[in-house]
């Protein structure tokens, strides 16, 4: 039986991309390993969102070409493909400087895998397939099934935002919705594999629109179609776009249980102007007044959001007011980025370019403010009896692992038969990063 090494960088979409790639490669009679030395296919899944992403891709494959040599050694052939966001944005660069990859294959692209494998047996010529077909690829994979207790499903992809800093809408392409038939026939399939949880994935995934027995829906209705699914246990979706937001999805954070009282609403800054140079369509004020509307619906909620310091043009007063937001706002969690220049991108283009020693030094101010609230939010569920999905083995012997509802990450020492289980557990102790319970 052949081996597929995948190995995945970035966002969570592309952790899903890398499951339907597998999906597709096992339909082929493919199997997965993580040892590269037995792999006849090597897969790069790239990410192009920030910073030297194609030198590190360029070192990773070097890496692999000598796995690749070393095979070839021994007498074993080994296709070496490169996918994800890289490919779309540099495909035809990397076939002419890294000679050792064979197929580089974009993100609307990879249902094409089987055939661009079979082309390349045939005729030995290596490929470049980046384009953005008519057909969506979901129509061609085959269906995915659960490989954990959590899993991700994508329900939407693309962006037709344009922030003036993002890579995005050019590598994904356009927004789009996948049908809720085929996403409400996904779900059940993944929980009749094992799935509990449901983690609904979009570029913009509040921008999602569909539609049942000709009633129009968003993201709001899908979720209360997919809490009827039995054995289903929770729901969550990101990433979410703040003016996007439809009061029917705050709504059913109140009305649905299975939906996880947590929301990812990236702000990006707290300064106005900034957010007005970012392309951003809001104000800080519009995106606190939705934050206040989903405390109203559910007043536990988790709310975590993305930063981006140092912004071309971001002066001090600039960033303060993105401190004086995070004050205001209380984050339970947060992911927080220096700004860098995407090749292509309006931002790239803008004169008032901020030096890396003042971006770095915002970062350390805001990440410090940021985890302190994360370990007060932590400290706050010390004591309380909460679900917890037990997902997998500790690092400790007789651990387990799991999440609360609010996507706080709890060991616990545990027999491992309660894996793969909700378990009604005692908060004990809690970092900025991680809770204790028993
Ligand atoms: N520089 C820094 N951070 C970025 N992000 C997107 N593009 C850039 C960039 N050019 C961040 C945003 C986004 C998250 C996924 O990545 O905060 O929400
Ligand atoms: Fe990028 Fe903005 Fe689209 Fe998010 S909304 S994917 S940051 S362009």
């Amino acid at each position: 039986m052949p081996f597929i090494y995948i190995k995945t960088f970035g966002c969570q979409m592309n952790i899903y991309d890398s499951a339907r790639m597998l999906g597709a490669f096992e339909k082929l009679g493919y199997q997965a390993t993580n040892k590269k030395e037995e792999a006849d296919v090597l897969l790069l899944n790239t990410c192009h969102i920030r910073e030297k992403a194609s030198e590190k891709l360029f070192s990773e494959i070097g890496r692999l070409n000598e796995v690749k040599k070393q095979r070839k050694q021994e007498g074993k052939d080994t296709l070496l493909i490169v996918a994800g966001c890289v490919v779309q944005a540099e495909g035809s660069e990397i076939l002419e400087r890294a000679h050792a990859v064979d197929i580089a294959v974009g993100p609307q692209n990879y249902h094409q895998l089987p055939e661009l494998v079979t082309r390349y047996n045939r005729r030995k010529g290596r490929i470049l397939e980046a384009h953005f077909p008519a057909a969506s690829k979901f129509d061609f994979l085959p269906p995915i099934k659960a490989n954990s207790a959590s899993v991700f499903l994508a329900v939407q992809e693309g962006c037709d935002k344009f922030c003036s800093y993002c890579v995005v809408p050019y590598t994904r392409g356009c927004e789009y919705s996948r049908s809720a038939t085929e996403i409400l026939e996904e779900a059940k399939g993944l929980v009749e594999t094992g799935a509990q949880e449901i983690m609904l994935l979009g570029q913009n995934v509040n921008c999602w629109r569909g539609e049942k027995n000709g009633q129009k829906m968003d993201l709001g209705d899908l979720i209360v179609s997919l809490s009827e699914i039995d054995g289903l246990e929770r729901i969550r979706y990101t990433t979410s776009y703040p003016s996007e937001m439809t009061q029917n999805l705050i709504d059913a954070h109140r009305d649905v249980p299975k939906l996880m009282p947590y929301i990812h609403l990236p702000i990006q800054s707290g300064s106005n102007t900034v957010l007005k140079a970012m392309n951003r369509h809001y104000t800080t004020d519009t995106y606190e007044e939705i934050i206040a509307r989903f405390r109203k619906a559910r007043p536990d909620i988790a709310v975590s959001s993305d930063f981006i310091v140092g912004f071309p043009g971001e002066t001090e007063e600039d960033f303060e007011q993105t401190l004086s937001l995070v004050k205001r706002v209380r984050y339970a969690s947060s992911f927080s980025f220096k700004y860098s220049p995407r090749p292509g991108t309006p931002a790239s283009f803008m004169k008032n370019q901020i030096p890396e020693p003042v971006k770095t030094e915002r970062l350390i101010r805001l990440q410090q403010v940021l985890l302190e609230q994360q370990k007060e939010f932590n400290q706050n569920t010390v004591g309380k009896i909460l679900p917890v999905l037990l997902v997998e083995k500790g690092k400790e012997k007789g651990q387990l692992t799991g999440y609360t509802p609010y996507l706080q990450p709890t060991h616990v020492k545990m027999n491992s038969r309660f894996l793969n289980t909700i378990q009604s557990l005692k908060i004990t102790g809690a970092s900025a990063t991680s809770l204790t319970s028993e």
